[in-house]
């Protein structure tokens, strides 16, 4: 197949253009502004989604058979700051993008959030009726529904949870933004009372690149790790994974956080059925997740020096 990776500079959409590739499709990669890094061992297109006319013309020319959009303002706080530009992007360049798939006949796959639920009814169904606290939950909900009205074939949005894995740029996951935040001296405070089910950017890439090819699974699904954690203990392992000292960061509590971080869901979970017993690629535990991590090459030399215990980490290539 010829693929369409839209965000495929971002820390989802370059794993899932590596796993384009390893299964052996052809790959076109789109980045928004980030043309120099490579993806799946390409170089990524400059393409926004806001410019109707250019992607269209792209989108004509190259006439993918499937697109996968992981293209998107993807931190609530960038959202909150600047709603109504993020949203050209999370709503109506994501509908677009499945109108363009629909009318060239190419399979699309949208990638979307968990965050569209309160978090007051864990674990969640696909078909639990969201009710999103912000407005990055708002947006993606929006163009789920927006996305699913333009065709009821040939069509996946999957939505996912918080994602372990290693971005390009080395500053979009979790652990990526832990390690930043103690090589410049942050306090970094995690709740124990804020419940996550994470996934692999790996292990959810090899699920969206099964999904393109089983085009009789179509409509809303859900995708996660195998377990809930609390973001306490996922930082805690992170450090162990990398031999750092957990008394380098701080336990809190949602109830006794600053009003200013805004009403969040407490407890986010899936159920992963029908979809887990319908796909070869099965979720992975945090401990298979957290073996993925790496060091951001950028960040190496002060790791070396900074670690507690540096030789427990094993950089792989
Ligand atoms: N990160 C998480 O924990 C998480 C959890 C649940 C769901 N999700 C969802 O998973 C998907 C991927 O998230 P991610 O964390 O991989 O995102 P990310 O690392 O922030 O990457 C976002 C990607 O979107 C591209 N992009 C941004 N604005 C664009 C525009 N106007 N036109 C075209 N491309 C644009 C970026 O390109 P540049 O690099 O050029 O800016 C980048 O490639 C999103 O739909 C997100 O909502 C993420």
């Amino acid at each position: 197949m010829k693929v369409a990776v839209f965000g495929a500079s971002g820390l989802l959409g370059s794993a899932v253009s590596q796993s384009v590739v390893r299964r052996g499709h052809l790959l076109y990669p789109y980045s928004n502004v980030s043309p120099t890094v490579h993806s799946g061992g390409q170089r990524c297109e400059a393409l926004s989604l806001e410019n109707d006319e250019q992607l269209t013309r792209e989108l004509f020319d190259q006439w993918p058979d499937a697109i996968v959009n992981c293209a998107a303002v993807s931190s609530p706080d960038a959202v909150n700051l600047f709603p109504e530009k993020a949203k050209l992007v999370n709503v109506v360049g994501a509908h677009r993008l499945a109108s363009i798939a629909s009318h060239i006949g190419a399979r699309f796959i949208h990638i979307s959030t968990d965050m569209v639920f309160d978090g007051k009814n864990s674990p969640y169904r696909s078909t639990d009726v969201p009710n999103p606290l912000s407005e990055y939950g708002k947006q993606k909900l929006e163009a789920e529904k927006k996305v699913l009205s333009v065709n009821e074939e040939n069509i996946v949005v999957l939505r996912i949870t918080l994602i372990n894995g290693n971005s390009p740029s080395g500053k979009r996951s979790q652990h990526e933004k832990i390690l930043r935040g103690l090589a410049e001296q942050k306090t970094l405070t995690f709740f124990d009372d804020e419940i996550r089910q994470p996934c692999s950017s790996e292990n959810t890439s090899d699920a969206v690149v099964e999904l393109l090819e089983r085009p009789q699974l179509n409509g809303l699904f859900h995708w996660a790790g195998s377990e809930e954690v609390s973001r306490y203990e996922l930082a805690i392992r992170i450090l162990r994974h990398f031999g750092i000292n957990s008394e380098k960061i701080i336990r809190g509590s949602v109830q006794t956080a600053s009003a200013e971080l805004g009403e969040r869901p407490n407890h986010l979970s899936f159920i992963l059925e029908p979809l887990s017993s319908k796909l070869c690629v099965q979720p992975l535990s945090i401990e298979e997740q957290i073996q993925q991590l790496k060091i951001p090459l950028d960040m190496y030399s002060w790791y070396r020096k900074f670690a507690d215990c540096p030789s427990s980490y094993v950089h792989r290539f």
